[in-house]
């Protein structure tokens, strides 16, 4: 075995349990020299702190003719108090996105608003969010978590769109399960984001990164637009996107979303041939998680995250974007 490659792979394991442990994240939040460091690592991925650095990267992308979507950061939230807070945080970005005009999209994690308490309260919260966003002319989409939770995000996310259709859902391409829990939405709700998943799931659940999921990815973006659906294609994968491209598919129904800071080349050279184009960025404080995973993702920005911690200045991804 290439032996590169076999520690990228042990990289993306530890990276992804790293990820998970919620002591890690406590001890890098309470002490400032260590969150002050990796902060300069994730200034690569995250707007900023406020919603005001958030809102001024959207403005900065809809300068540069991108789609955005904004998501305040956070998740498995277990106060309920600190759930309705994040959800007026929520309330205050959507009306803020309304300023900004069309093309504005507003992403939550539901247990970040009310799941890790009582699904209740997160079917009340993502009602009241998407009514508010109907009316601002914003894009209310919910994001998926482990799969753990699939369950009851589905369950959420179809109550509240049966009373309110547009709002978008999130699947991900490498569980096992997803083919039936799209054909499940048949005649429900909005827009479907199709992301290949970020998780660490059980080996029974989902399939790794190969051919096999790339398959499966291209026939999930194919049934939901049958299914008369508009398709967020969210992933940085140059071939799969290719492949999606040389298909030919309805392009007033497809968009391609990709991440903050993550290929603005490939960004930039798919609004260049037409396709519509949605930049996902975050802000908040609750990096921790996010940062994990996108360097989980692709191990060589770990060397990326050693230059930006040592190099003094913020990394600045806007300017990638110009
Ligand atoms: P994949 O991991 O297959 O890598 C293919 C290539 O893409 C790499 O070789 C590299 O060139 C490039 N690439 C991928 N990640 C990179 C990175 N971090 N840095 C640099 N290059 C990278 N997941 C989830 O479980 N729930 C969710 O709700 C969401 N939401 C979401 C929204 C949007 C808009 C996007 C783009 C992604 C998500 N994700 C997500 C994350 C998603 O599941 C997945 O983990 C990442 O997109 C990485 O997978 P890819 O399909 O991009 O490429």
């Amino acid at each position: 075995m290439n032996q590169t490659v076999d520690w990228e792979r042990q990289a993306t394991e530890a990276l992804k349990r790293i990820a998970r442990r919620q002591d890690l994240k406590a001890h890098v939040e309470r002490t400032p020299a260590l969150n002050g460091l990796l902060s300069r690592a994730a200034a690569r991925y995250v707007a900023g702190a406020s919603r005001k650095d958030g809102i001024e990267a959207g403005r900065r992308l809809l300068a540069q003719e991108y789609a955005i979507s904004l998501e305040y950061i956070g998740e498995n939230t277990t106060d309920a108090e600190a759930c309705m807070a994040a959800a007026e945080e929520m309330a205050a970005l959507i009306a803020e996105l309304g300023e900004l005009g069309a093309a504005a999209r507003a992403s939550f994690d539901l247990s970040h608003i009310g799941l890790a308490v009582d699904d209740e309260l997160a079917f009340a919260q993502l009602l009241r969010l998407s009514r508010q966003a109907r009316e601002t002319g914003i894009e209310p989409f919910v994001s998926m978590e482990e799969s753990a939770k699939t369950d009851r995000i589905l369950a959420v996310y179809k109550r509240a769109a049966a009373e309110e259709p547009g709002i978008g859902i999130t699947l991900q391409a490498y569980l096992n399960r997803t083919p039936g829990d799209l054909a499940g939405l048949a005649g429900i709700g909005g827009p479907v984001r199709l992301v290949k998943g970020a998780y660490e799931e059980p080996r029974e659940a989902a399939i790794g990164r190969s051919a096999a999921l790339n398959e499966r990815y291209l026939s999930l973006v194919e049934s939901a637009l049958a299914q008369g659906r508009r398709v967020s294609v969210a992933t940085h994968d140059e071939a799969l996107i290719e492949a999606i491209v040389s298909r030919g598919w309805a392009r007033h129904r497809l968009e391609f979303e990709l991440l903050y800071g993550i290929r603005p080349d490939l960004a930039g050279k798919l609004k260049a041939s037409g396709y519509p184009v949605r930049v996902y960025a975050i802000y908040g404080e609750e990096w921790y998680l996010y940062l994990c995973h996108r360097l989980a993702e692709f191990p060589p920005n770990l060397y990326r995250a050693i230059a930006d911690i040592a190099g003094g200045a913020a990394a600045d991804p806007m300017s990638e974007y110009a």
